[in-house]
């Protein structure tokens, strides 16, 4: 029998907004508006296609409005799924000219691990299908159709994960790199501009005319044109090498060992293993990988100076000093001591907060290259608060937990659905909405904080 994940506390501290009437019809409108027909879009014209770790997301949302879409949104992400393991990033499922980097740009099709029926890019993203399933599981145990989604997907994501020990973690340590950060979901976020201005892009692409996210999306909210030539010039280096993991490996400029990628799989695997009772499933090789990727973790990624946890660069073989909202991820995975999590909490109430900013910046306010707009370098984003509400419950931290998830729905009731949000003080509500708006995880977690406590 699995136990629900359910935590007794009483909540309080921020307090709630008069909610908008139309707050949860308007979530759900979202959802159904950008599913496209066995899968949703991220936002419309910003993200015409389905992504991997939205996708996750999406699916818990969706399982409140309908259970089918919801199911239907996992199987469409797994029918990318490359043959060696390898889940993508995006699954182009239909062509839209309204995005760059598209199919022809990833060339992935000679590409011998590739699906023949779903043309796909060639990198991966966060594994959060494991956790996301085990929080269906809580209400769906009864019900044979989820069952058979489980008996369906259980053992695509296990070989989702057995690629990643087995090609993304060359020294056996327990901790997979990612060769890209369009990999880690954090895209544009201040871990990477070291490893990034590594590369010399003397005979790199200027893509500049290509790109199409700044004709949504006011430029100073995005990453520049000199990180775009970085990005496809990664991908164009991956591409050159078929994308075997072996050769990328030896010619990569960017391998980095992330703190929410690993905190995500290591949540994962938990999950698959609480999971696996509930279908006959041997659980022993999971058991085996987390036990080693939690010491991992704490010993490589763990300072316990600053009582952070920090990325680690495997090209510079040093730590990225960097205080992001990525560190504060083991807590979402149960792997800090409470006297970690304590020194976590401290770092979140300071450096994070600093005096009134709304939590969780996606970087420390104190950091120099804090930016309150712009990508991944400072908004608030509805994905990492929430699972920093749920890291945060997970060690008995209710008071932070419960501003972080008012806050959250504050956010979405005063200012929309919206990628990513202004942190700072005094900012009017009609001016915190930044990036993609009718942003599909953005409704999806507003749903599943109101649903699911
Ligand atoms: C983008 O295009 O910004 C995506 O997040 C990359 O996956």
């Amino acid at each position: 029998m699995l136990q629900p994940f359910i935590y007794f506390f009483m909540e309080k501290a921020v307090q709630p907004v008069t909610p908008l009437a139309d707050a949860r019809d308007g979530a759900r409108k979202i959802l159904l508006d950008n599913n496209r027909g066995g899968y949703t879009i991220p936002s419309p014209r910003l993200y015409p296609f389905q992504w991997s770790w939205d996708s996750g997301f999406i699916a818990l949302g969706l399982s409140y409005v309908d259970k089918t879409k919801a199911f239907d949104e996992i199987r469409s992400m797994f029918k990318g799924q490359w043959s060696n393991g390898m889940l993508p990033h995006i699954n182009f499922h239909h062509v839209d000219e309204n995005y760059f980097p598209g199919p022809d740009v990833w060339g992935t099709k000679e590409c011998p691990w590739a699906p023949r029926k779903v043309a796909t890019s060639g990198i991966t993203q966060p594994p959060v299908f494991g956790f996301i399933l085990r929080l269906m599981a809580d209400r769906m145990t009864d019900d044979p159709e989820f069952i058979e989604l489980l008996k369906e997907i259980y053992p695509s994501i296990v070989h989702f994960h057995r690629y990643l020990y087995e090609n993304r973690d060359p020294y056996d340590e327990g901790l997979v790199y990612i060769h890209h950060n369009w990999e880690s979901g954090t895209d544009n976020s201040p871990l990477w501009d070291e490893a990034l201005d590594t590369i010399d892009v003397s005979s790199a692409r200027d893509v500049s005319v290509l790109r199409r996210d700044l004709k949504t999306v006011d430029a100073d909210q995005r990453p520049t044109n000199e990180n775009y030539k970085r990005y496809i010039y990664l991908v164009d280096l991956f591409r050159s090498c078929n994308y075997s993991d072996k050769r990328i490996f030896e010619r990569c400029p960017f391998l980095v060992q992330d703190v929410l990628f690993n905190s995500i799989l290591i949540r994962s695997n938990e999950a698959l293993i609480e999971l696996s009772s509930l279908i006959g499933q041997d659980d022993s090789e999971l058991r085996k990988w987390n036990q080693k990727s939690i010491a991992a973790l704490n010993n490589k990624c763990w300072d316990e100076q600053t009582g952070f946890y920090y990325d680690f660069d495997l090209v510079q073989n040093k730590r990225i000093p960097v205080i992001v909202s990525n560190g504060l991820m083991p807590l979402f995975a149960g792997v800090c001591t409470p006297q970690q999590a304590e020194q976590l909490k401290h770092n979140l109430l300071s450096s994070f907060k600093n005096g009134d900013y709304l939590l969780c910046p996606s970087c420390a306010v104190d950091e120099p290259s804090f930016n309150p707009v712009k990508y991944w370098r400072g908004p608030v984003w509805i994905n990492v608060n929430w699972m920093l509400y749920h890291g945060l419950k997970r060690y008995g931290l209710n008071e932070e937990a419960a501003i972080v998830k008012q806050t959250s729905i504050n956010l979405v009731e005063q200012s929309g659905f919206y990628e990513y949000f202004d942190p700072r003080p005094g900012i009017s509500n009609d001016k915190r909405g930044l990036g993609g708006n009718c942003f599909s995880w953005s409704a999806a977690l507003y749903l599943d904080f109101l649903f699911n406590f």
